[in-house]
């Protein structure tokens, strides 16, 4: 596409292509003033390809923030949402409803793991986050079990953004500008074991006992005060960091034993991202609690989910007295019209195309691709699992995440788009990926990390 190509597909739009000021928009987890000294505009977008502003095809290998899973302006997703702008654009779910807000839940029951039966519906994962920490302390409040207000996170884990997700997340830039706000948190261990595990395909083998350091955190806190452990099944943006073999269950066997709530964060690894509807079930280890967002509506209309067992939904909802509101908690937002058609859309197509499951027969073809890179200079791990990949780069001595820019700059000029969390690039393409895409994928990165100094 020629610029004038792409001036003309943003001409049905009330705004410029070319802003005139990057002033105002204060950009989120950007170093502004770099950016804003050399930016990178995308104007337009289908199936597995970005397009430029200088009109320029770019291939998505990140599925925007690993969340167009379906790939991009899927023609039943955007009628969908066409269509629902034009029929009813808002109501309410506070004492009220409207039925796309019931169906698209119920849908969501169909593909959640079995024991799964109830959805709360937020905007984003960082409040799927805040809202599955809040249930866990208001389920053992309504089973006379107020003293449990102890939150474990783990070290390397994100968990968004709000002052419960930084609290429990693990990435330290992100605490040490706000402190820690909530006052009874601890974390475990992350389990990234560089020296046993590099270049471990898949699942490692190294590192299922790190699970039991969490009844080190029960002896120590005493398992009465210790409402939830929350982990990402995969931690994504701190590197694409796998679970060793037998982590989770063991984790789940120990949160079992104590009472504590266990929750699956998978903002990124639902929806088919490891090759299964949720992590959950690729692993065969059901949480009490799944947090999402991204993937539930291909990311057309920004929405958040948590998902609860009968269990938990029940200690609380049929604890309270009648008539009483149950759980104290909601967004303006929670369910929203354009937002729930925009998810039946798209939980539709991902069954059509089978995209739940797609992951899973690209495995090998993906695996083989990323250790491809094995050798090249600088590249000191390679981790993957579905159709995720992390490459991890060596940083410049005293540039830590010098490099990784680099690659990320690099890869865009050469008409890939990729994500650096420092030094390490992670992969993560919309589910539709071909063969031919995954090789132009990992060549385009290979050929970037040679000409790297
Ligand atoms: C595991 C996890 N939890 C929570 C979040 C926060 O989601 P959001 O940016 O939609 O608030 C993210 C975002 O990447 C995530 O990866």
């Amino acid at each position: 596409m020629t610029p004038r190509a792409a001036t003309a597909l943003a001409q049905d739009l009330d705004y410029p292509s070319q802003p005139n000021d990057l002033s105002a928009f204060w950009m989120p987890f950007t170093a502004n003033r770099q950016y804003k000294a050399r930016p990178r505009l995308l104007v337009g977008a289908k199936d597995m390809h970005y397009t430029a502003v200088d009109g320029r095809k770019i291939l998505d290998g990140t599925a925007g923030l690993w969340c167009v899973n379906a790939g991009h302006c899927r023609q039943p997703i955007v009628d969908a949402i066409a269509r629902q702008a034009a029929t009813m654009d808002f109501a309410p779910t506070f004492q009220m409803g409207h039925p796309a807000a019931f169906e698209m839940a119920s849908r969501l029951v169909e593909i959640l793991p079995e024991g799964m039966n109830h959805v709360f519906f937020t905007n984003s994962g960082s409040e799927s986050v805040d809202t599955a920490l809040k249930i866990a302390l208001a389920y053992h409040k309504a089973r006379g079990d107020a003293a449990r207000v102890r939150v474990i996170g783990r070290e390397r884990g994100y968990h968004g953004v709000g002052f419960g997700g930084i609290s429990v997340g693990g990435i330290v830039a992100n605490r040490k500008q706000f402190g820690q706000m909530l006052p009874f948190v601890d974390h475990l261990p992350h389990t990234h074991l560089p020296a046993k595990n590099a270049f471990a395909k898949g699942e490692p083998e190294h590192g299922a006992e790190l699970a039991d350091e969490l009844e080190r955190l029960v002896t120590l806190h005493d398992a009465s005060t210790i409402a939830c452990v929350i982990v990402e099944p995969v931690a994504g943006s701190t590197g694409v960091l796998v679970p060793p073999k037998g982590y989770l269950k063991r984790l789940r066997e120990i949160c079992t034993k104590h009472g504590i709530l266990l929750i699956f964060d998978e903002v990124i690894t639902g929806f088919g991202r490891l090759g299964a509807p949720f992590a959950a079930q690729r692993f065969g280890v059901t949480p009490d609690l799944i947090t999402s967002a991204k993937g539930l509506t291909n990311a057309t209309v920004p929405m958040g989910a948590v998902y609860a067992t009968r269990a938990v939904h029940d200690a609380i909802v049929n604890g309270a007295p009648e008539g009483a509101i149950e759980l104290f908690h909601g967004y303006t937002y929670s369910a929203h019209a354009l937002a729930c058609a925009a998810g039946i859309a798209t939980l539709k197509l991902y069954r059509e195309e089978g995209l739940l499951e797609r992951a899973r027969d690209l495995e090998t073809y993906w695996q083989d691709a990323a250790h491809s890179l094995k050798g090249l200079p600088n590249v000191i791990d390679i981790r993957n699992l579905g159709l995720v990949a992390g490459i991890e780069l060596s940083s410049r001595p005293g540039k830590p995440g010098a490099r990784g820019y680099d690659a990320l700059v690099a890869c865009f000029e050469k008409g890939l788009l990729v994500r650096v969390t420092g030094d390490i690039v992670a992969l993560s393409p919309p589910l539709i990926v071909e063969k031919k895409q995954i090789d132009q994928i990992f060549e385009t990165l290979g050929g970037v990390i040679r000409a790297l100094a």
